[in-house]
């Protein structure tokens, strides 16, 4: 058998060990015999069937964990580039992990007091895998569950862009039900805590072209300026630093149709997505969550400013 033994010139050991091997020797001689039979005898049929099965069982399950590095830091990327999307600071062409790098801070925020967690490396920390961790998580009682998420991570990975020291975005992650999915995204703040920069869902199961236009430019772009917390509630901007000032309850909220400026409110008004009011509501109520005392309130209570006056 000279292709054999061309096969074996390499793997001259492995080849070897097979060759004293009971087991391949009987694997062997019944391929053989297999072989020798015709092609419409049943057992050839049925052995050639599960060989086959094997083999690409075997084939995509190396593909499967050879490929999965790549997979991971594919993923990886992907939210970085949304962090920065949302953040506003996505350049077209640009290298993604050094723009993360040079602009974004990742830190572990406490979610019931609203402290950073310093002795949690950010880099590792995986607040989605914590959600789903009973030791990590808590879950949320259901008059309290609006975004219909059941359960939180007890520590929240949030991101910040800074300018000369001072915080010039607050990047939160969010999530909650929509119509058919859980979307997760990220909403970016001002520094104030209160007004809204941007929002992306980087995850989301929804009707392209109904609930799915969470993430069409177009819709997004009307999240900008808008206020998260009614203004009444909002202390004295005189202060610089709003430190003592409690927070209210979000105000802000989805809208069946187009939002008239003209109105009172507006500026806590967004357009709800055409044909898709139950995605819509969804968002409302997850935003919402997320922006109240269940979420991230008490660390907006400590971390925002006026201008930016804290780092
Ligand atoms: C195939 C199909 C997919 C739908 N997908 C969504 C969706 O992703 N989000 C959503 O809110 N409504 C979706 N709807 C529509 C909802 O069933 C419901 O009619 C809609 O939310 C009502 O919104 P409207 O009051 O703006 O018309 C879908 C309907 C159909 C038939």
């Amino acid at each position: 058998m000279p292709n054999e033994k061309k096969q074996c010139q390499h793997t001259a050991k492995l080849c070897a060990a097979l060759e004293k091997n009971e087991n391949y020797q009987k694997a062997k001689a019944y391929a053989e015999k297999v072989l020798a039979l015709g092609n419409d005898s049943l057992e050839k049929t049925i052995a050639i069937a599960v060989s086959l099965c094997l083999v690409c069982a075997v084939l995509v399950s190396f593909a499967a964990v050879a490929l999965k590095p790549l997979q991971i830091n594919n993923k990886e990327m992907d939210m970085k580039q949304n962090i920065l999307d949302v953040a506003g600071l996505l350049e077209e062409g640009s290298n993604i992990e050094a723009a993360f790098a040079e602009k974004i801070e990742a830190k572990i925020v406490d979610l019931e007091t609203g402290d950073y967690i310093e002795s949690i490396n950010a880099a590792d920390y995986d607040q989605r895998k914590a959600a789903k961790d009973p030791a990590q998580s808590i879950a949320i009682p259901k008059e309290k569950d609006i975004a219909h998420i059941r359960i939180k991570a007890k520590y929240a990975k949030v991101f910040l862009v800074k300018e000369g020291g001072a915080i010039k975005s607050i990047i939160l992650p969010i999530n909650g039900y929509g119509l058919w999915s859980t979307l997760y995204g990220f909403l970016s703040l001002d520094a104030d805590g209160q007004t809204i920069q941007s929002i992306n869902f980087y995850d989301q199961a929804e009707t392209p072209g109904l609930g799915g236009e969470v993430v069409n430019p177009n819709w997004r772009a009307l999240w900008k300026g808008k206020k998260v917390y009614a203004e009444s509630d909002q202390p004295s901007m005189e202060k610089g630093l709003i430190e003592e000032a409690d927070i209210g309850e979000p105000a802000i909220t989805l809208i069946k149709g187009v939002v008239d400026n003209a109105k009172p409110g507006a500026q806590y008004q967004v357009d709800g997505l055409a044909g898709a009011t139950l995605t819509s509501t969804g968002v409302s109520n997850l935003v919402r969550y997320w922006m109240s005392k269940e979420g991230f309130a008490p660390y907006l209570k400590k971390v925002r400013t006026v201008k930016g006056a804290r780092s």
